[in-house]
């Protein structure tokens, strides 16, 4: 059986299942392994982490370890009470009309920020390629590309967003540097950051990995846990980066923070500085939980990516240790529990693509329906509000999202059901 338990408790002979830190965090070649002596204990305590989770059939058992139903039950309710159900509070996107209508704000920007994304998809990808050649970086192409971001992140936030939902793969360190550029401005602006500022954080965002570029090929792309050696050349990444940005003329001093602290934690436990709490600056403490949530949420050649609700809700238990807890609220209030662009089950059995947030109820979000209780597929999709109530009185509510699926398994386009040509009268 598996169950939770605290570092204080592990013994040698107890089968860790489970580090429960972000994969690249932990100090040992396999993610599962049984502790043999005393050191091994020493180098889990060293890493802070501060609970896993124990396999009792392939190692020794503990009256003090929880079952993992009852862990994540805990965990679960912890995550409804202090973040889900404390709401959104003000919010500075413009009022979006009427609950139930998909906002037309949105509709009318995918087009446009679809453009921007693939335009931002390109520029990234010449930029690390310049890098690696050891080329001089297009600072002003970089600032240009952000600019069109920002303007459209204000304009609608969930736009450009939803895009990063539809991971498609050639080149991990390009898409997360792109993707982590896009939620850092989202939560940014959900933190109520002005555009010149919300600007600075983007080019840094977008380049936060630019170092990378810096490491040899084989150590970056190695598709396995690093050695102790491999993973001390990894980390000088945001030194490099942070040189790289500073050296660069068009990019402003403050956004070679975001290169050089993105890799910091909360309590102090992160590299390159080990800098801890607020002395991260406000620039490093968002983009480590956008760049971690990203991490996690991305398929690689040996793990397979967390879905949205998931990684929230490990980021959430992360908080406690790794990141600035006020942001952490921060970032799911501003994804919402069930992302724009998700692809989600209802309990009728029909199936959608979440299209709008319900900023009064997270839980509770806009889905644009394409398969119906059958599994066969809508003639046209229908937007359907999750917060309606049940028409007949048999349940509070007449739908609620049952969970979520991998987009690539929907057996439908996720994006082109977004398009605005798809939308259909809500019944
Ligand atoms: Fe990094």
């Amino acid at each position: 059986m598996i169950k939770k338990i605290r570092v204080e408790d592990l013994e040698i002979g107890m089968f860790v299942e489970d580090f429960n830190v972000p994969w690249m965090d932990h100090p040992f070649m396999t993610s599962k392994k049984k502790i043999r002596s005393a050191r091994e204990i020493d180098q889990v305590r060293a890493h802070d982490i501060r609970e896993v989770y124990i396999n009792t059939d392939r190692g020794k058992d503990s009256a003090r370890a929880v079952p993992l139903d009852e862990a994540r039950a805990a965990v679960a309710e912890a995550f409804q009470r202090e973040v889900v159900a404390a709401g959104t509070g003000p919010d500075p996107a413009p009022d979006p009309g009427p609950a139930g209508a998909v906002d037309p704000a949105f509709e009318a920007e995918l087009v446009k920020a679809r453009a921007v994304y693939d335009e931002a998809k390109g520029m990234v990808k010449g930029l690390l390629e310049d890098v690696r050649l050891g080329r001089s970086l297009d600072g002003e192409r970089a600032v240009k590309t952000v600019d069109n971001m920002v303007d459209s992140i204000v304009r609608n936030q969930d736009a450009l967003t939803s895009l990063t939902r539809l991971k498609s793969f050639d080149d991990y360190t390009f898409q997360h540097s792109l993707n982590v550029s896009v939620l850092t401005l989202a939560l940014g602006r959900h933190l109520g950051i002005l555009k010149d500022e919300l600007r600075r954080l983007g080019i840094g965002a977008i380049l936060h990995d630019l170092g990378k570029m810096r490491v040899p090929e084989e150590i970056l792309n190695k598709p396995g846990r690093l050695t102790d050696e491999e993973f001390a050349v990894m980390k000088t990444h945001p030194l490099h980066g942070a040189k790289l940005l500073m050296d660069t003329d068009a990019v402003p001093d403050d956004s070679a923070t975001v290169a050089l602290n993105h890799h910091e934690r909360f309590n102090g436990r992160g590299y390159p500085r080990g800098l801890e709490g607020m002395s991260i600056g406000k620039f490093g403490l968002i983009s480590a939980i956008v760049d971690v949530y990203d991490a996690i949420t991305s398929d690689r050649v040996y793990h397979r990516g967390m879905e949205s609700h998931q990684a929230l809700q490990k980021i959430y238990e992360w908080s406690k240790t790794d990141f600035y807890p006020v942001y952490v609220h921060k970032f799911v209030q501003c994804l919402g529990i069930y992302p724009v662009g998700s692809v989600v089950e209802l309990d009728t059995g029909e199936v959608g693509v979440v299209c709008r947030q319900n900023r009064a109820d997270l839980i509770r979000p806009v889905v644009r329906l394409v398969r119906d209780a059958d599994g066969s597929l809508l003639g046209r999709p229908l937007d359907v509000d999750v917060s309606e109530p049940d028409p007949r009185g048999d349940k509070p509510f007449a739908r609620t999202v049952q969970r979520t699926l991998d987009p690539g398994e929907a057996g439908f386009d996720a994006e082109a059901v977004l398009a605005p040509a798809s939308r259909g009268k809500a019944a």
